[in-house]
């Protein structure tokens, strides 16, 4: 299992927005072959962090998604400012070392 969060810093006046689009996603998600889990989250203590987490039976499935058709036509925004809610990101990986249930 693999798991992939992206840290958008995100201006407060926009964090409504990125919420709106993101919810949105949840759905397409859905449909991603070996995507089991999507979720957008507020950080509590870090008020223009917002994370995107995403959990994969593997990390080739993450790669896949990486170079699909659903992955590009989600970031076309990517690059143009006055669509782009999120000011910088940052990305982490993780292997699954234990899980449990
Ligand atoms: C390279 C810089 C990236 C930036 C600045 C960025 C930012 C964004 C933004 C603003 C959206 C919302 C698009 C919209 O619906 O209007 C989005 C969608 C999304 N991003 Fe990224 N992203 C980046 C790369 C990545 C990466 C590497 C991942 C891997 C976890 C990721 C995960 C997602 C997911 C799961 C969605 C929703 C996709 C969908 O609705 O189909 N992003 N991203």
């Amino acid at each position: 299992m693999y798991v992939v969060m992206n840290e958008l810093h995100v201006p407060s006046e926009r964090k409504a927005v990125l919420t709106e689009r993101f919810s949105r996603s949840a759905e397409n998600m859905s449909h991603v072959p070996g995507c089991i889990e999507f979720l957008f989250l507020d950080n509590e203590n870090e008020d223009g962090k917002q994370v995107v987490f995403t959990k994969w039976e593997s990390k080739k499935d993450y790669e896949n998604w990486l170079e699909s058709d659903a992955f590009k036509n989600a970031h076309k925004q990517k690059g143009n400012s006055e669509k782009q809610a999120a000011q910088t990101n940052e990305l982490q990986a993780y292997t699954v070392a234990h899980q449990s249930s």
